[in-house]
């Protein structure tokens, strides 16, 4: 069991306030997919679409680490392979809780993206239209993060991860959002062992060989322990 691979969704940081998508009265319920996520509601109203990330960036900032992200940080220390985190989240409460190399498949809400020139830069915390590109000076901002109809980062790495993996973990997600939903099966068809955490049953759930249902902050560092025991 040398290299492990976690997937991580809106779940792990539920429990650092941070709401989920399609939970009960979560993000989708609360805003139309297309009017805030996706690059034809940006087009039609940047204004909405910066408000709702700069609501969005301000609560994450303020927003601490859980039980679940430190488990996973400290099974990165101690594991005695490769631990890889790929996260679907743009909140960056991995890092916080001392994780490296974390995967961003759906970008950051810490990020800023030139529409223009391609520059990148960190995000200020209110991004407006008006927002210029500290390379190119355009007004031409947007948040650097993925949008529906658009191709996650990093795809490439991941795949190849997930090829390499002996343990895939799914933690947190429903499942719902490919090419996310699909690395389980890409996991299995190599031969890796794959578990679910989460607090419900997903989408996937029968995709994987263990499936356990909780709260992360409850399950992961349980299992983190229970990896870590000289018994494995
Ligand atoms: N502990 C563990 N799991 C939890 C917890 C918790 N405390 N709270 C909620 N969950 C689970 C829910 O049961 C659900 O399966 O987390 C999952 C959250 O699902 P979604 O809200 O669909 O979030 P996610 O799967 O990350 O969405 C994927 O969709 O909208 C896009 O880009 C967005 O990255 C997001 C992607």
């Amino acid at each position: 069991m040398r290299k492990i691979v976690i997937l991580t969704g809106a779940g792990i940081s539920a429990e650092s306030g941070l709401g989920t998508f399609r939970d009960d009265g979560g993000l989708w319920s609360q805003h139309r997919i297309e009017d805030v996520a996706t690059p034809e509601g940006f087009a039609r109203d940047p204004d909405l679409v910066h408000r709702f990330y700069s609501a969005r960036r301000t609560q994450a900032a303020k927003a601490v680490p859980n039980a679940a992200h430190l488990a996973l940080a400290e099974l990165q220390r101690r594991w005695s392979g490769p631990v890889v985190i790929i996260t679907q989240n743009v909140d960056a409460l991995h890092e916080a809780a001392g994780a490296e190399g974390v995967l961003h498949m759906h970008g950051v809400l810490a990020g800023a993206l030139c529409t223009a020139c391609g520059h990148r830069w960190p995000a200020p915390a209110e991004m407006t239209p008006q927002t210029t590109c500290p390379a190119c000076t355009a007004a031409t901002a947007r948040p650097d993060v993925v949008w529906f109809g658009e191709i996650p980062y990093h795809l490439e790495e991941i795949l190849t991860h997930v090829q390499e993996a002996d343990l895939f973990a799914s933690i947190g997600t429903s499942g719902q959002v490919h090419p996310a939903a699909g690395l389980v099966q890409e996991a299995a068809a190599q031969g890796a062992q794959t578990v679910e955490l989460n607090l419900e049953p997903s989408e996937i759930s029968r995709a994987f060989d263990i499936r356990r249902l909780g709260p992360a902050t409850e399950l992961v560092p349980a299992w983190v322990a229970q990896l870590l025991r000289p018994e494995g």
